[in-house]
């Protein structure tokens, strides 16, 4: 198929087109690179060997959109691109609730003017709010506590309306949990714009001697260490994930399905930590600072479906998460270069 990766030059997204590339697909990729760097796109020619179509895009733009879908033969779309920090999502709302909801419209309207039924949709977790059941299934109800999570929210209803209105759509909601690690190749990875707000990003940037020492954010919450617990899921697992996503909407009869894509593996601040000073050899200092407003104590996926439904499931342990982030992090201590 001819996919079309919106956001494609991002985390998930960079990692995804490769898998894309590597299964036969061929793949274009929009971004708009406002939170990515252009020399990451001669990286995957590299790391591929194939060409890749890329559109400077704003999204939002319905008619540079439309202009995508009259230049390229579309069969899919998965739809990565939009904002996704928290913090900044409740200091400037309309900005999120703009680019997100705007971004996935003029995806979806082009789509629909063009006749393109598939779509993968990355959405997250964090749409689970603050269910006390610690383990999430694909049909707890959803909400959101911030604008970020309110928008995938949103999304997702966008999504089931339009498969409720039109049963030919075969759309696939991927729901994930806390995306780490690198490509093996240490070439292509996480590079967040400033200081980093998750924990992965930062502990790296602490091993590398960017950042002095990391704030556990936290450390009285109900967990057996009393640091935040989460389900860290390895970058090159989530993009399988995607592939496999797709993969099974064009032989569903189900015009909607949403899958978690998790490790179902929970681990909190102080064991990733240890399992980063095991990767790197170097210690990481922290010290423990008051909880993050918005923090739940801890969740994780329960990935049987997914497992079940796609013939996927997460393979790498959060040694091989530690591993790959260190080689990408000491590889490129300043992230990728400006062109
Ligand atoms: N943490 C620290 N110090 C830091 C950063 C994080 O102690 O400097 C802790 C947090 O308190 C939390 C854990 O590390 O316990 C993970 O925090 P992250 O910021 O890495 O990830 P979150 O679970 O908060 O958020 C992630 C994504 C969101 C998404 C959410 C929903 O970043 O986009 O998962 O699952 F919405």
């Amino acid at each position: 198929m001819r996919v079309l990766v919106t956001g494609g030059a991002g985390y998930i997204g960079s990692h995804t087109v490769l898998q894309l590339l590597a299964a036969g697909h061929d793949v274009v990729v929009a971004d708009d690179f406002s939170n990515a760097k252009a020399s990451i796109i001669g990286r995957l020619v590299n790391l591929s060997s194939k060409q890749i179509t890329v559109y400077t895009v704003d999204l939002t733009d319905e008619i540079a959109t439309e202009h995508v879908f009259a230049s390229e033969e579309i069969d899919a779309v998965i739809h990565f691109a939009g904002f996704k920090a928290v913090g900044e999502s409740v200091a400037k709302p309309l900005s999120y609730y703009r680019n997100n909801i705007d971004t996935a419209f003029s995806v979806l309207k082009a789509m629909d003017a063009h006749g393109v039924r598939q779509f993968v949709f990355s959405s997250s977790a964090t749409v689970y709010g603050e269910n006390p059941v610690r383990e999430r299934t694909e049909d707890m109800p959803t909400s959101a506590t911030n604008p970020y999570g309110w928008t995938k929210v949103m999304i997702e209803q966008i999504l089931r309306d339009l498969a409720e209105a039109d049963e030919s759509w075969r759309i696939a909601i991927l729901r994930y949990f806390n995306p780490v690690g690198a490509h093996v190749s240490g070439d292509i990875g996480e590079d967040p714009t400033g200081i980093p707000n998750n924990l992965m990003p930062f502990v790296a940037q602490v091993a590398v001697g960017r950042r002095d020492k990391l704030q556990v954010f936290g450390d009285d919450y109900d967990t057996p260490d009393g640091t935040g617990v989460r389900d860290y899921i390895h970058v090159e697992d989530l993009a399988a994930g995607h592939v496999a996503a797709l993969d099974r909407i064009g032989t569903t009869d189900q015009p909607l399905s949403v899958w978690n894509l998790g490790s179902g593996q929970a681990n909190s601040v102080l064991e990733v930590i240890a399992a980063f000073e095991r990767a790197s050899g170097r210690d990481i200092p922290y010290a423990v600072a008051p909880r993050r407003s918005g923090d739940l104590p801890a969740y994780w996926a329960d990935p049987s479906k997914a497992n079940r439904e796609l013939g996927w499931e997460a393979t790498r342990t959060i040694d091989d998460m530690c591993v790959d982030t260190w080689r990408w992090q000491s590889q490129n201590p300043d992230g990728f270069p400006d062109l």
